[in-house]
């Protein structure tokens, strides 16, 4: 395990002098199957592994779960350790942020629409935190999950608008047997709130389906996905967006590729999960 910036450098410095491909996973940690499907596919096609656990502050607002938010290092070194990842790289907080620091990178117009709106200043946090990982970790490659889309699409700009020479992979969102989307935060759940999450990946489910038979307005299926959330108990809908999966402008209409993305706290859990509607 690395936890110092400037050993981190010089461990990344090495491996490139020996020409070495370096797959980078940033993570916060509380490690799932979605995650070690990204971890594989780095394994599979760079030569070295790095993975980061940093529960990062910079992207948490006042009234969120930073301090709750679940971490388990050691089991997560030991299935890092048995899925064969080279380096974890798990810096402090004090090592990424000292006193004094005051420099954020910011991703406009995608960061503001659907997480950038409920979260503010969470795009602005990730994206100042991954650059900084970026810099110190030195990928070629660096690997990130479409269950964050929006954040996919706010990393990809970040490296092109920035000129980063780090390749971003996508990989497609893992869920559970049930359909319910891997996440850390599933741990919060109760049994009872668990039954309640499944309603979102049932909702887009449906909503697919309903698509599929013909149903084009997205307001329909907006309120259909609603119903499914109606009378659950301690479940809040943070927003659904029906939108086009690049600009995430609103859509009436559901013609060409479309992102169906949804957003829910279900007991203390903020949930999300999408669908993309390919072109038809
Ligand atoms: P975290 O939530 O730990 O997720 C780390 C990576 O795993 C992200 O790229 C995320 O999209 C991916 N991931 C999580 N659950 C997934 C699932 N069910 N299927 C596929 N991929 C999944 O996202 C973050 O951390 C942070 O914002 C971070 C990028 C590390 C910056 O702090």
């Amino acid at each position: 395990m690395v936890s110092s910036i400037v050993k981190m450098k010089e461990v990344s410095e090495s491996l490139r002098k020996q020409n070495l491909t370096i797959g980078f996973v940033p993570t916060m940690g509380c490690l799932h199957e979605g995650h070690l499907k990204l971890i594989k596919r780095s394994l599979e096609s760079c030569d070295q592994t790095v993975v980061s656990i940093f529960v990062n502050p910079t992207q948490f607002g006042p009234n969120e779960d930073l301090d709750s938010y679940p971490r388990q290092l050691e089991s997560d070194i030991e299935r890092l350790e048995a899925t064969g990842v080279d380096i974890l790289f798990h810096p402090s907080k004090e090592e990424m942020y000292p006193a004094g620091y005051k420099t954020y990178v910011q991703v406009q117009n995608i960061s503001e629409h659907l997480c950038g709106k409920s979260r503010a200043g969470f795009f602005k946090g990730v994206t100042t935190v991954v650059l900084k990982l970026f810099n110190i970790v030195g990928p070629h490659n660096a690997f990130f999950g479409e269950k964050d889309w929006q954040q996919l699409a706010v990393i990809e700009a970040l490296v092109e608008d920035l000129n980063l020479d780090v390749a971003i992979i996508r990989v497609p969102l893992v869920r559970e047997s049930d359909g319910l989307a891997m996440s850390s935060r599933n741990r919060y759940l109760s049994s009872q709130e668990r039954k309640t999450a499944l309603s979102l990946s049932h909702s887009l489910q449906e909503a697919q389906n309903n698509i599929r038979r013909g149903t084009t307005s997205a307001k329909a299926i907006s309120n259909s996905i609603r119903q499914y959330f109606l009378g659950k108990e301690g479940c809040e809908i943070d927003y659904i967006s029906i939108c086009d999966p690049e600009s995430f402008k609103e859509k009436e209409q559901i013609r060409g590729r479309t992102l169906i993305a949804l957003a829910v706290k279900v007991g203390p859990s903020r949930l999300i999960d999408n669908c993309i509607i390919e072109e038809f």
